[in-house]
């Protein structure tokens, strides 16, 4: 089972969430997508790939009240868990993913696929990219 856990406060990283699960079932694997407020860090330690989701915030930076904390407490326990990030953006250059990616890299986290980030959401054509990670995510 892949565990997909976002934050979302417009619905693109949500609309993210949606397409990669998609491409995930497509692949014929199953997948479980939680908002993260939803759910416990020890509720995706037995998740075959964690595929978590937030869009830049602050001065680029994760989500603070519910995406941050449920970062701090995962990344103790993620040595050798297979994890992808993604996340949409909107006036910056991704530099909130280049941090969070560094940040799990640190923590030794096998990270399976380079983070997948978009501006927005584009309708059809973000869609299709998500939809392919999810496939490319489904085969790790
Ligand atoms: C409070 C706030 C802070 C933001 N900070 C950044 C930022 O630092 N860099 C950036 O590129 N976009 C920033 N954005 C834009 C969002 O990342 C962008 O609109 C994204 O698509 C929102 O995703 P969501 O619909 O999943 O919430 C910010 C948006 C808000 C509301």
């Amino acid at each position: 089972m892949i565990k997909i856990v976002y934050w979302s406060g417009t619905g693109n990283t949500e609309n993210m969430a949606n397409h990669i699960a998609e491409g995930i079932k497509a692949s014929g694997k199953e997948v479980h997508t939680t908002l993260v407020g939803n759910i416990e860090v020890n509720e995706v330690m037995d998740a075959e790939v964690i595929v978590l989701g937030c869009p830049a915030m602050g001065a680029e930076q994760l989500e603070e009240d519910e995406m941050q904390p449920f970062v701090d407490a995962l990344l103790p326990q993620i040595e050798g868990k297979k994890v992808a990030l993604f996340g949409s953006y909107g006036w910056g250059t991704g530099e909130w993913m280049e941090i969070w990616h560094e940040e799990i890299k640190a923590a030794r986290a096998n990270v399976v696929c380079e983070p997948l980030i978009v501006n927005e959401f584009t309708t059809g054509q973000d869609e299709e990219i998500c939809k392919q990670y999810g496939e490319r995510l489904a085969k790790c």
